[in-house]
């Protein structure tokens, strides 16, 4: 299986990276990092640096890669050093807003627009995105996060939509949103004082359950968004 991981330097893109090149099948891993100089070495990965919010890169990027059997995107942002996610409308920030959309819902559907032709090759594959429940409509009791909810509503969205189309022009493939469970990564440090420690996962449990969960998918089973758990999140 050739595989790409997006976010690979994130919390959860690491493990996602670290625990698929411990598999047989796995041929070869394609991860991506930004900002962050990647540690693990592996001999099945090449890690290559792409900017999510530059669709030119992700475009030239995508040209030189080949035939895909599942890309998985974990990359995102919660919060920047100036700037946290908003308790109230008050704190609404339109740029905070825009760089939310700009990083959690935009790039994965330009990775669509960009690598679709890479799984033309009808092999049964995979297109997965790492949202949060955050991002469900239906499922929002809290309130607040204003930005953050709002992108990931977004990219929920782009990935229904997707599904649906690809269902006409890459019926090979399963496209999901996921959603890891609160985990312990740089994104949620901030706000882990009050999550209980058996709800706080290690990015490799996270990623171990959302793997379990990836291996059992159909084609058939695209268009739906999936807690780490197996349990199918309402939009
Ligand atoms: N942790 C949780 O509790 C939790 C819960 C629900 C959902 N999620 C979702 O899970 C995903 C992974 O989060 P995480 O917890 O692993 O966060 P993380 O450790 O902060 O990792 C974020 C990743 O996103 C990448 N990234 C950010 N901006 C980018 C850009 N412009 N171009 C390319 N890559 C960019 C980062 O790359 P560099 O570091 O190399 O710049 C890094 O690989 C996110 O979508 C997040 O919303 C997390």
């Amino acid at each position: 299986m050739k595989i790409i991981i997006i976010g690979g330097s994130g919390g959860i893109g690491r493990a996602f990276v670290e625990l698929l090149a411990k598999r047989e099948s796995v041929g070869s891993i394609v991860a991506s990092y930004h900002q962050t100089t990647p540690v693990f070495q592996h001999p099945k990965v090449s890690w290559q640096r792409l900017d999510l919010a530059n669709e030119t890169a992700i475009q030239s990027w995508s040209e030189q890669l080949d035939e895909i059997d599942w890309l998985i995107n974990a990359a995102g942002m919660l919060h920047q050093p100036d700037h946290g996610p908003e308790k109230s409308i008050r704190q609404l920030d339109p740029d905070f807003f825009l760089k939310n959309i700009k990083i959690n819902a935009i790039p994965t559907l330009l990775l669509a627009k960009h690598l679709q032709a890479h799984f033309k090759h009808g092999r049964k594959s995979l297109f997965a995105t790492v949202s949060a429940k955050v991002g469900s409509i239906e499922d929002n009791r809290l309130g607040g996060w204003y930005s953050y909810r709002t992108s990931k509503a977004a990219l929920n969205m782009g990935i229904k939509t997707l599904a649906i189309e690809w269902q006409r022009t890459l019926p090979n493939v399963a496209v999901a949103a996921l959603h890891p469970g609160t985990t312990d990564t740089a994104l949620s440090e901030p706000f882990q004082k009050n999550v209980p420690k058996e709800q706080l996962f290690s990015p490799a449990n996270s990623v171990n359950a959302m793997l379990s969960v990836l291996d059992a998918l159909e084609p058939h089973d695209t268009g739906k968004f999936w807690a780490f758990d197996g349990e199918i999140l309402p939009w």
